[in-house]
């Protein structure tokens, strides 16, 4: 029985390992972690990460070939394959701070697996990595092998939350990069076997280790790029009448292009787009390519101007000040269907009105209070590090509510702001909201989800994204 373990029991090693699972009944798949939280809860009834049909997989395979142990030590010892899926965030200090990806919890991974393996191993990079990075774990891991043979495989991950489930059953293709040598070639095979018991054959696809890499850092730019395009277009609607679905709808016909992943928002977020540019822009500046750092540079700035551009339409449309006036934020969460809420650009957008003394107050179906505090408290980068004060504006009172409810959250509010898609927000009692605001009752929808019009009837003035007023 082949064995795996996989060392990081987040967003991607979590799902990723459960679906493996259950496809290969004949394969022990266990997940370890250093945090005995994570592990606890990825054995109990209340799964840490809310992924739509994640519950029933889990269940499914969780105590037949499925485990999830804090034993790290033990199941790196006994596995044949070790997928590290662990955190790269962005380096918050030193050398390249702001942009390079801190690989610390990479590179202690690599140097544990080294000193508990005492047979042949195959270490799977599943974790987003610098282009170059398996060579420097190969140097780690053969510096301290004591004759074992690791070879190293770049596997990244394409899943998207809210669907990684899935895109983990049917997915538009697995990358599998590897050393072009004898053993190289055997490793890549093996771990191709794995994936072929659900993935038909033409979607696996095998390159070399630095291909696998830049590819994974490539389309996450691309996608991004997308957005921002759009985005960027969205502005130029509202400043000549065009509407950007229409445009978007118009572009995306075109067969080149495809209609797909063209949806103007208040800004991308999510804990890998913005990251992971940052990450090729240092790779590029490192290797002497400004021109091509500034050009992959832009698509962030445009982000980053769509929330700084939300929230002073905001500001200005509300007479020129949020001072004291209650804003109702319907959805935190970078995207609908996850509670995840990193990078999400509420954050920056609840920060923004927060500057201008505005009183918010929060609803979002899956993210927890004590979640929204702490984000609101943290400086860029540092989701990675507790240190969470409420908040606070000088006079002491509380500048930020959440609630469990939509209706309450813009109870009495001057304004609302949706920031997440959520279905429920289509199809809220929104004269109900009406009746219950302070007026003029201004409707700030970030996600384009709502029907302007009937909001107009109801009496709301209502700015979408990117559409004529
Ligand atoms: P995450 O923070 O949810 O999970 C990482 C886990 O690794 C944490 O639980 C942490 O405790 C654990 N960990 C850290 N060091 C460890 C060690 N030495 N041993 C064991 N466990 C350790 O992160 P994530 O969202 O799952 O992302 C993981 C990687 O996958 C990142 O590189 C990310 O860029 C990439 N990725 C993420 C997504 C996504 O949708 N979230 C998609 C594709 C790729
Ligand atoms: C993204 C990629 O889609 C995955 O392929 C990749 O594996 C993953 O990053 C990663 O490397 O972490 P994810 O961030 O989970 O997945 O979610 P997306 O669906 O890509 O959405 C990212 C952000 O873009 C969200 O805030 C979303 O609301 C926004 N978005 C997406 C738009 O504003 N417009 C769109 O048309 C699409």
């Amino acid at each position: 029985m082949v064995k795996i373990c996989c060392l990081g029991a987040g967003y991607v090693g979590g799902p990723t390992m459960a679906v493996i699972a259950y496809k290969c009944p004949a394969i022990e798949v266990v997940v370890v972690d250093i945090s005995i939280v994570r592990i606890n809860a990825w054995n109990s009834e209340q799964l840490p990460i809310y992924e739509p049909g994640l519950d029933d997989v889990v269940k499914n395979c969780r105590g037949r070939n499925l485990f999830f142990s804090t034993d790290i030590e033990k199941h790196v010892g006994e596995a044949d394959i070790i997928f590290v899926s662990v955190n790269t965030p962005t380096k918050t200090r030193g050398l390249g701070a702001g942009k390079a990806a801190d690989l610390t919890y990479w590179e202690s991974a690599a140097r544990m697996i080294a000193d508990v393996s005492k047979s042949d191993k195959i270490v799977v990079e599943k974790s987003t990595v610098p282009v170059k990075t398996a060579e420097a774990i190969e140097k780690i891991l053969m510096h301290n092998s004591k004759g074992i043979n690791f070879q190293i495989l770049s596997n990244p991950e394409f899943l998207a939350e809210g669907t990684a489930i899935q895109d983990l059953f049917a997915p538009d293709r697995v990358l599998i990069g590897g050393r072009q040598t004898t053993a190289g070639l055997k490793a890549v095979k093996a771990l191709k076997d794995v994936y072929a018991h659900w993935v038909p054959e033409d979607r696996i696809i095998t390159t070399n280790l630095w291909s696998a890499e830049l590819s994974k850092l490539a389309a996450n730019a691309f996608l991004a790029q997308r957005i921002s395009s759009v985005n960027a277009m969205s502005a130029l609607c509202e400043a000549t009448g065009a509407d950007v679905y229409e445009v978007s709808y118009a572009v995306g016909k075109d067969s080149r292009i495809g209609p797909k992943f063209l949806n103007a928002s208040v800004g991308f977020g999510g804990s890998c787009f913005q990251k992971d540019i940052l990450n090729l822009v240092y790779i590029c500046e490192c290797n002497g390519l400004t021109e091509v750092a500034n050009y992959w540079k832009q698509v962030i700035k445009i982000n980053d101007y769509q929330k700084s551009r939300f929230v002073n339409r905001v500001v200005s449309s509300m007479f020129n000040t949020v001072s004291g006036k209650k804003i109702a934020v319907l959805g935190f969460a970078f995207k609908k269907d996850t509670g995840d809420t990193r990078e999400t650009p509420a954050i920056d957008i609840c920060k923004g009105l927060l500057g201008d003394k505005g009183q918010i107050s929060i609803y979002d179906p899956q993210v927890t209070e004590d979640q929204i505090q702490r984000d609101l408290a943290m400086n860029k980068f540092d989701w990675d590090h507790p240190l969470h004060l409420q908040p606070m504006s000088p006079s002491g009172v509380k500048q930020v509510s959440v609630v469990w409810d939509a209706y309450e959250a813009t109870r009495d509010a001057h304004g609302v702001c949706i920031l997440t898609e959520w279905d429920e927000f289509k199809t809220l009692d929104y004269k109900r909201i009406y009746d219950d605001m302070q007026k003029p009752a201004f409707v700030f929808d970030g996600r384009n989800v709502v029907d302007a019009d009937k909001l107009r009837e109801i009496g709301f003035i209502v700015y979408s994204i990117g559409k004529p007023l």
